[in-house]
Order: C-alpha cells, then sequence, then structure tokens
C-alpha cells in the first residue's frame, strides 16, 4: 500500500516510524514532514496547498491511504476533498472534525449524549452583555475558552470578575481571530488529567493504552502552558474500573452519537479527561492524535498499523491488526529551545541522536531543520527522547539517560517526566 503522511511534528515522527514499519506499507510518503520523518519516508517532492494539490498527489502516486497528523487540515475538510475522489484516509471529515475545531458544537455534543464534563454555558461576540452578567455572579476560579482552533492557546483560567472582564474582552477583540467569535464558558474542575485514544471506524473502536501529558513548561506543572514537555504511558491513574467507565460513559457514546448525528467519527478520537475520585470527566476531544501522547503510545504497539488504520479508514475496523505490547511502558522527554513557549533561539547544531538511538532510543523529530547538511533546532519543541522499559521506572530512566546523550546550545527539559505515575505506584 502506498501511503502519505500529512503533518510535521513530532506526532508524525511516530506516525510515520509505525506506518514504515508496517508489512503492508509499500511506500510512505511524506508532506510535508521534517528531517526526522524524511528519514524514513519519501518526502513530497512538490510544494502542496490545496486540497486538489493534494487529491493531485495522490493520483500522480496511486496513494492507497492518506494518513492525516494535525486538526488544522481536518477542520478544512481534506478528508472530505479526498474522499470525494475515492482515496482513503484516516482521519474526521470536517463535520465530524468540529468536535475538536468547536468547542461549544463539542459541549453541547456531550450534553445531548450525557457525556459527563463540566457544566457551561457558550456566548457569541454580539453577547458580551450577557455573558458578563454570568460572570458577576459565577463562582471562581471559572474556564473561559475561546471556541475554535487557537493552537492550544485559547483557553484561560480566571480567578475572578475583573479578570474574567479582561479576558473577554481580549476575547471578544480579537486576539484568538475568529476562533474567539464565540466562547465557551465552564465550570473548573478539579483533578488530575490523563488522555484516551480510540482507533474508530465510526462504529467499533480499539483504544491504545491511556497516557499522561505534561502541559507546562516548568516541574511540579508550573509555569505557562505548552504543546505538551513529555509524556508517559501507560498512566496508572486509568485503573480497569476507570477504564470501564471511560468507556461505557465517553467513548461509546461519542461514537455512537456522532453517528446519530449523521456525521461518523473516523479516525483517531481523542478523549482528554480530568480525573476526580476514580470517575473521568471530558476536557475536551480532540480529533487526532495527540502531541506528544502519540510519542509515549506508539512504542507500545506490536503488529500491522498500516492495516489497522486503514481498515478504519474504509470503515471496517480489524481490530486484531495490532496488539499491545504486555508489561511494557513508554516515556518522551520533550528537549525544548530554552525560552520556549515564548522567544528562544534557532540554528543551534543538535549532536547525539545516533548515540541515543545507538543505545535504544526512539528520538523523534519535532522542531528541527536541516542547515547546511547539519541538524539544528529550529521550533520551540526539538526533540521527543522516548525509552520503552519493563516498568514506568525503568523506562523513564532510560529516557533521562538518552536525553543526556543528546546535545545543542540552550536545551530545556523538564525533569519530572512520569513522576505523577511513579507516585501512584507506591501508593
Ligand atoms: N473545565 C476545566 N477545569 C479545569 N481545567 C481545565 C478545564 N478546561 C480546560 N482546563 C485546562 O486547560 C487545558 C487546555 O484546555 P483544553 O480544553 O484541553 O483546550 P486546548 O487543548 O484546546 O487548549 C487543559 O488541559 C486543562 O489543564
Ligand atoms: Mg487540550
Amino acid at each position: 500500500m502506498n501511503i502519505l503522511l500529512v503533518g510535521s511534528g513530532g506526532r508524525e515522527h511516530a506516525l510515520a516510524l509505525y506506518l514504515s514499519k508496517s508489512k503492508s506499507c509499500d511506500k510512505l510518503y511524506s508532506y510535508p514532514g521534517n528531517p526526522g520523518i524524511w528519514k524514513i519516508s519519501e518526502k513530497a517532492g512538490k510544494e502542496i496547498k490545496s486540497h486538489s494539490d493534494y487529491i493531485g498527489f495522490c493520483k500522480e502516486n496511486s496513494i492507497d491511504l492518506v494518513v492525516i497528523g494535525p486538526e488544522q487540515p481536518l477542520a478544512d475538510g481534506l478528508s472530505d476533498s479526498l474522499r470525494q475522489n475515492g482515496i482513503a484516509v484516516f482521519g474526521p471529515s470536517k463535520l465530524a472534525a468540529r468536535l475538536e475545531s468547536s468547542k461549544g458544537f463539542a459541549k453541547d455534543f456531550m450534553q445531548k449524549y450525557k457525556i459527563p464534563t463540566a457544566s457551561f454555558k457558550t456566548f457569541n461576540k454580539t453577547e458580551q452583555d450577557q455573558a458578563t452578567d454570568y460572570l458577576r455572579t459565577a463562582n471562581y476560579p471559572i474556564v473561559i475558552k475561546a471556541d475554535g482552533l487557537a493552537a492550544g492557546k485559547g483557553v484561560i483560567i480566571t480567578n475572578n470578575f475583573d479578570e474574567s472582564q479582561n479576558t473577554l474582552n481580549q476575547i471578544f477583540s480579537g486576539i484568538f481571530g475568529e476562533a474567539g467569535n464565540a466562547v465557551v464558558i465552564e465550570e473548573f474542575m478539579e483533578g488530575e488529567e490523563a488522555s484516551i485514544l480510540a482507533i474508530t471506524d465510526g462504529k467499533d473502536y480499539l483504544l491504545l493504552p491511556p497516557s499522561q501529558d505534561h502541559k507546562r513548561i516548568f516541574d511540579g506543572d508550573k509555569g505557562k502552558n505548552t504543546g505538551g514537555m513529555g509524556a508517559y504511558s501507560p498512566a496508572p491513574i486509568v485503573n480497569d474500573n476507570l477504564l470501564k467507565q471511560i468507556e461505557n460513559e465517553i467513548i461509546i457514546p461519542a461514537i455512537n452519537g456522532m453517528s446519530t448525528e449523521g456525521t461518523p467519527f473516523m479516525g483517531c478520537l481523542y478523549a482528554g479527561l480530568m480525573i476526580k475520585d476514580n470517575k473521568a470527566k471530558v476536557v475536551e476531544f480532540n480529533v487526532r492524535f495527540g502531541d506528544p501522547e502519540t510519542q509515549a503510545v506508539l512504542p507500545l504497539i506490536k503488529g500491522d498499523f498500516v492495516a489497522l488504520v486503514y481498515s478504519a479508514a474504509i470503515g471496517k475496523l480489524d481490530k486484531n491488526k495490532i496488539s499491545i505490547l504486555e508489561n511494557n511502558h513508554c516515556c518522551c522527554v520533550v528537549l525544548a529551545s530554552d525560552g520556549y513557549p515564548d522567544n528562544f533561539e534557532k540554528g543551534f547544531e543538535i549532536s547525539g541522536i545516533d548515540d541515543a538511538e545507538k543505545n535504544g532510543a526512539f528520538v523523534f523529530h519535532a522542531g528541527t531543520a536541516l542547515r547546511e547538511n547539519k541538524l539544528v533546532n529550529s521550533g520551540g519543541r526539538v526533540l521527543g527522547v522516548t525509552a520503552l522499559g519493563e516498568s514506568l521506572k525503568q523506562a523513564v530512566e532510560k529516557a533521562y539517560h538518552y536525553v543526556e546523550l543528546i546535545s545543542f546550545k540552550n536545551k530545556y527539559y523538564r525533569k519530572d517526566i512520569g513522576l505523577k505515575g511513579l507516585n501512584r505506584h507506591f501508593e
């Protein structure tokens, strides 16, 4: 099978690795890709801008399956355009992608199908007075979210009425562009976060092992939000009982609900969860693999990943195409450019990746570039340094050992990836 992978981050490098290793994969193309992805796939030679460029590329290269990594092309309806041209796609339609591209849509959907989530109200730009009245008598902290895609920056937790007013003014005055034409204001949930990925064909589903991301820039979950500073899987907070609840109250109603709505969800459904007292509520849905969760989850699978995602893409999920490695744990530590998520310097040469890989690491590229044949940092999150272990402790120790083998000027990383899971093992 010939495959085109769309995207250019750490998540896509992990996808590229498991797609390319599958026995059903003949040729893997990538667009736009990154230096890590180009090592294991063929970089699409020409620039692809429009949906018709994608269709043209697929026809010219006899592509049997397109795997779409990021949310933006899904929200833009790339899946629909490809499917209309007879090309199989792993990734939901534009209408199904509203589960991520409109937080208001997702909340109304959850309410309708009784999926546990924070209580909420939505207001559009013309309803600022009503939103203000609502916020005057609300309990704080309260969470204000831009409705649309805002690159992980559209959620603000406010501690009092004044803060909430500032936030509301900023969002409605356009700091997030059109994504802020409406807001969701929701109850603040206490607890610990975890995520779960479900591969689905719109009817049936396969759960991948639960994981935990580390969103904040500093150790101990301090400082600003980032794209994610590391992840590990499986996350022991999701015990067997909780997993059953998540399946029965969240995953199954979500898949069935989308189907009832006439917009079946095909692809990877990501449920971001808040867990308290062994009960999970949905923080958000994403409509694609998580980053960096994917880097910590895919190393735990074995089998024909291509056959799995293809079966989902054509509406005939075959869960037996892969299995989960028993008694294995995975930890991914993100190496970032110091200063991220604000300003940071680019262009520093990276060394030691080969050494780490020889020792067993998976090193997933995110913000890297080739300059005069040298690999340099080009983004905030640069690499995802990943290790498998027979215990979480071993996976974490190995990942941090590999981290030491890789160097570039201004390398920054969190020292506590996996700690929540380790502490829980000793409870
Ligand atoms: N209702 C809530 N209660 C507490 N924390 C929340 C709530 N909603 C969001 N958050 C926090 O904000 C982060 C980002 O919110 P999320 O809905 O996942 O949006 P996005 O990932 O699109 O920025 C969450 O990971 C969580 O830490
Ligand atoms: Mg999120």
